[in-house]
């Protein structure tokens, strides 16, 4: 079987090295180092912290900080995204704007907007100061007409890599490298993975972390409480797929959530006042080393299907798990989706896509997975909506 979820880009040995991964504060500071170094940004504005929201949440109160932001000021962020997004707007005290995703001439929907649409936003609303790519899936944006957009209209750039880390833009230059923060996650399933964990980096040298926050003070508050539930959580994915063949992952999901072993990734913390611990940042610093080799390919492919859950139950009868697609809504999960009133008018296109997607596994290696893969890909080809075909 293939799957999307449950740490399954976890080979046996990546499940050995994650449980009982050591790590000392010399990981650490090699870790904030060399993410600093790769992203040139100085050191003293460069931190881990507990997870990806909390990293954008952090450089954007940094850009409020200095000046640059005001309370109330709005950011234009993907309408195809995880709520985390969302919750790091919110938490700074801004606006988020949602724009629509773009379409090709051709009709075909990419899952990321286009500088176009950003530049009518700002012109519509002028109280937007700053933007998010989040270059979904790792499919890069055409950077250039950002820049221009972003020149034009004098606009901050937070570039959010939880998908995308180690990717290039099309023009060479590494995701990462452009804009005026940088943030990363290290959640389950993103390009960097130790289960929880994100740093932000400041790279634009008007920025400064807000006074309240003391990346020292923050180091010294390590968190442990979360240690074991992170560090086996691969152990318990792999159970998990193995009950699978006999029908029986869910009891054991169920109980795992029950007894808070397990955390869904939507409902991760956002909290600046804690951070990674040392064996995270050894396992990061370990995946950071040899992430020119494992971005090579997109973090996941993607497919627009006529009719999903039909679509989901063929992949199934032929042992492809694909229903943790990113993402079904297009502010996922379905469960918060109600709260974000999301306006489907205005971005029909994110709303046709959410609704059609499903995700193909870019990791797996080994040749009888790569079969099952090449299966699935048949299958996905079968149900996939030409580009004329993607409208409602
Ligand atoms: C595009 C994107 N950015 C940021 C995040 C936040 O990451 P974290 O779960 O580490 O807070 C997520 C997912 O959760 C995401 O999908």
């Amino acid at each position: 079987m293939i799957f999307l979820g449950l740490a399954s880009n976890y080979s046996f040995q990546d499940v050995l090295r994650h449980s009982f991964a050591l790590g000392s504060n010399r990981d650490y500071n090699n870790l904030e180092r060399a993410l600093a170094e790769k992203y040139a940004a100085p050191l003293e504005k460069t931190s881990l912290i507990y997870s990806g929201r909390s990293a954008i949440s952090l450089a954007l109160k940094s850009f409020i900080a200095s000046g640059k932001l005001h309370t109330g000021d709005s950011v234009v962020i993907n309408s195809f995204t995880c709520h985390a997004v969302l919750e790091a707007v919110k938490s700074a005290g801004l606006k988020p704007v949602f724009a629509d995703l773009e379409r090709l001439k051709t009709g075909e929907i990419l899952p990321n907007y286009s500088a176009t649409t950003l530049a009518s936003l700002v012109k519509t609303n002028k109280t937007v100061r700053a933007f998010i790519l989040q270059n979904t899936f790792g499919l890069p944006v055409n950077i250039k007409s950002f820049e221009t957009v972003r020149k034009k209209y004098n606009l901050l750039l937070l570039e959010d890599l939880a998908h995308c880390a180690g990717r290039k833009y099309p023009d060479g230059r590494e995701i990462g490298t452009v804009g005026d923060a940088t943030c990363l996650s290290f959640g389950k399933g993103k390009s960097l993975d130790t289960i929880t964990g994100g740093a932000v980096l400041l790279r634009n040298p008007d920025l400064s972390f807000p006074k309240s926050f003391s990346k020292s003070a923050l180091k010294k508050r390590r968190k442990t409480g979360d240690v074991p539930r992170a560090s086996w959580y691969p152990l318990l994915g792999a159970i998990a797929r193995g009950l699978s063949y006999l029908h029986l992952e869910k009891f054991w999901l169920g109980f795992l959530l029950k007894t808070h072993w397990l955390e869904r990734s939507a409902d991760t913390k956002l909290d600046e006042s804690t951070t990674v611990t040392n064996w995270q940042s050894r396992l990061a610093l370990r995946q950071l080393e040899t992430l020119s080799t494992t971005a090579k390919t997109p973090l996941r492919r993607y497919f627009l299907v006529d009719d999903r859950d039909t679509c989901l139950k063929e992949l199934r009868n032929h042992g492809a798990r694909l229903e943790e697609s990113w993402y079904e809504v297009p502010v996922s999960p379905v469960r918060y989706y109600p709260s974000v009133h999301f306006p489907e008018t205005s971005c029909p296109n994110a709303v046709f896509f959410a609704s059609h997607v499903i995700n193909l596994p870019t990791w797996y290696t080994s040749p009888a997975k790569q079969k099952q893969v090449k299966l699935a890909e048949k299958i996905l080809k079968s149900h996939a909506l030409k580009p004329e075909d993607q409208h409602a």
